[in-house]
C-alpha cells in the first residue's frame, strides 16, 4: 500500500485523514489505482482577496475552495471563515464531505472552501465584500450542477444570501440552488439552521440504546461547543430529556450537577454574557475538564484535534458522539479503542446539516418549499438508517464504528468510480 506522499505534520487534519483512508483501502483490499486517486482532491483552487476596511486600510485574506470527489455527484461541502484554515484543513474537509455524503447516501460528492480570516475582526460591509470577492473568484467551478457551498464554522445563511446573489448577478437570473444554509425567505429550506445538532442528537439516541442499552433519560452529557452544532444539539438533547451536565466554548466552560433545566433562559444568557465561561452561575470548569469530566457521553462540537494522545487516557465517558469535524486524531482513536470506549465518527453523526442541504437543493430545483415536520421526518429516516447500516456492518465484520463508516462510505465511492470508468 503507498504511504502518504503529502509529508504533512501528526495531527495536521489531512494526514489524519490519509491515514482513516489508508485504513479504509486496507479492509477493503482497495486496487491501488483507486486508493491512490482518492487520497489527491480533484481540483484545488486558491484565491487572494484584497478589501479594503472602512478605516481605509487594505487587508489581504487567502480563500480556498478543494473538490475532493464527485463520482456519485456534485461536489457540495461547506465555507469556514477562521483564522487557522489553510490548504490542509480545507483537503481534509474536502475529502471528508466524499465520505460523508456516500454514507447517508445523498448524490453528493465532497468539497470545501474557507478563508483565512477571524470574521468577528471585520465590520458586517468588509465581511460582505470579502464574500463577494471570493464568490466572484470562484463562480466558474460552483453552481447547482457542479459544486454546492453551504455554511460551516464562522459562516451563516447571510454569507450563504450574499454568495448566492453575487452568482446569481453573474448569471443574470436567479440562482437559489447555487448555495445552501440560505435564509428560508430566499429558497432555503425549514430546519436547516438547526439540522446538524438535531442529527447529532438523533444519533446519540440511538446509539445510546443499541450501544449503552440506556434510554437518554439516564444518560448523562458534556459538549464542548456552543456555536450552531453545539448549541442546538445541547438543545435538542435537553428537550429529548438527557442529562445535559456540562457545556463550554471558546471563553470556557460551566458545569451543572443536575444537568440544565431550561435551554431557553441558558440561551439567552449565553447571549447576554457573550460566552458559557462568561455565565454567572454553574460550576467553571476548563475545556481540557469538560472533555475528561465524569459522563456517559461526550461530545466533542468545537473544532479538530480536541481527543488526542495526550488526553486519550483521560476521557472517562463511555462514548463519544463525535459532532465537529475530525475532533479525534488517528492515535487518540487507537487509545480509545483499547479502552473500550466506544466513537460514533464525525462523518456519520454530523451529516444531518448535509442532510438537510440536500432537501433544501432539491427543492430550489423544484421551486418547492416543504413543511418543517416533512423536513424534520425525512432526516429522522434517512439518519436512523444510515446509522443502523453502520452499526449492523460493524457487528458483522468486528470493525470499530469509525472503520465501519468509513469503509461503507468508501466502498460506494469506489463503485460509483468503477462503474464511470475513472481508470
Ligand atoms: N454548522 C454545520 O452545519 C456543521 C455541519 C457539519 C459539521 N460541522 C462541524 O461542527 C463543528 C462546529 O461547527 P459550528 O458550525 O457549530 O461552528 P461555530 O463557529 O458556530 O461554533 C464553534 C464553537 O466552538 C467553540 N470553540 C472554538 N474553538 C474552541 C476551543 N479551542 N475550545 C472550545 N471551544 C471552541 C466556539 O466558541 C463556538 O462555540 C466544526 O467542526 C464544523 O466543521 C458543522
Amino acid at each position: 500500500m503507498q504511504k502518504s506522499i503529502t509529508g504533512v505534520k501528526e495531527e495536521d487534519p489531512y494526514n489524519n485523514a490519509l491515514t482513516q483512508l489508508a485504513l479504509a483501502a486496507e479492509e477493503l483490499q482497495m486496487d491501488p489505482v483507486y486508493y491512490q486517486m482518492l487520497q489527491f482532491p480533484m481540483k484545488e483552487f486558491i484565491t487572494y482577496i484584497h478589501v479594503k476596511l472602512s478605516n481605509g486600510e487594505v487587508k489581504s485574506f487567502v480563500g480556498y475552495r478543494v473538490q475532493h470527489n464527485n463520482a456519485r455527484g456534485p461536489f457540495k461541502g461547506g465555507i469556514r471563515y477562521h483564522p487557522a484554515v489553510d490548504l490542509n484543513e480545507v483537503r481534509a474537509l474536502s475529502m471528508w464531505m466524499t465520505w460523508k455524503t456516500a454514507l447517508v447516501d445523498i448524490p453528493f460528492g465532497g468539497a470545501k472552501g474557507g478563508i483565512n480570516v477571524d470574521p468577528n475582526s471585520l465590520k458586517q460591509e468588509e465581511l460582505e465584500d470579502l464574500t463577494r470577492k471570493f464568490t466572484d473568484a470562484i463562480h466558474n467551478i460552483i453552481g447547482p450542477e457542479i459544486d454546492i457551498p453551504a455554511p460551516d464554522v464562522g459562516t451563516n445563511p447571510q454569507v450563504m444570501a450574499w454568495m448566492m446573489h453575487e452568482y446569481s448577478k453573474l448569471k443574470g437570473y436567479n440562482v437559489p440552488a447555487v448555495v445552501t444554509g440560505k435564509p428560508i425567505e430566499i429558497g432555503g429550506s425549514e430546519g436547516r439552521l438547526e439540522a446538524t445538532g438535531r442529527g447529532v442528537a438523533i444519533v446519540t439516541r440511538e446509539a445510546a440504546k443499541l450501544i449503552l442499552k440506556k434510554d437518554l433519560k439516564d444518560v448523562t452529557v458534556a459538549v464542548q461547543g456552543f456555536g450552531n452544532v453545539g448549541s442546538f444539539t445541547t438543545k435538542f438533547l435537553t428537550d429529548m430529556g438527557a442529562k445535559v451536565v456540562a457545556i463550554s466554548d471558546i471563553t470556557g466552560g460551566k458545569y451543572f450537577k443536575n444537568g440544565i433545566q431550561n435551554f431557553d433562559d441558558l440561551y439567552r444568557d449565553f447571549q447576554q454574557y457573550k460566552g458559557i465561561g462568561k455565565l454567572p452561575y454553574g460550576d467553571d470548569i476548563t475545556n481540557e475538564e469538560l472533555l475528561e469530566s465524569e459522563v456517559d457521553v461526550l461530545i466533542p462540537a468545537a473544532i479538530e484535534n480536541q481527543i488526542t494522545e495526550h488526553n486519550a487516557a483521560k476521557i472517562q465517558a463511555k462514548l463519544v458522539i463525535e459532532a465537529a469535524n475530525g475532533p479525534t486524531t488517528p492515535m487518540a482513536d487507537k487509545i480509545l479503542e483499547q479502552r473500550g470506549i466506544k466513537v460514533i465518527p464525525d462523518i456519520l453523526v454530523n451529516s444531518g446539516g448535509v442532510i438537510v442541504s440536500y432537501f433544501e437543493w432539491v427543492q430550489n430545483l423544484e421551486r418547492e418549499h416543504w413543511e418543517l415536520s416533512e423536513v424534520n421526518q425525512k432526516l429522522e429516516n434517512k439518519l436512523v438508517k444510515a446509522f443502523k447500516d453502520v452499526y449492523d456492518y460493524s457487528q458483522k465484520k468486528s470493525l470499530s464504528y469509525r472503520m465501519s463508516a468509513l469503509t461503507l462510505a468508501v466502498e460506494r465511492v469506489v463503485n460509483a468510480m468503477k462503474l464511470t470508468g475513472w481508470r
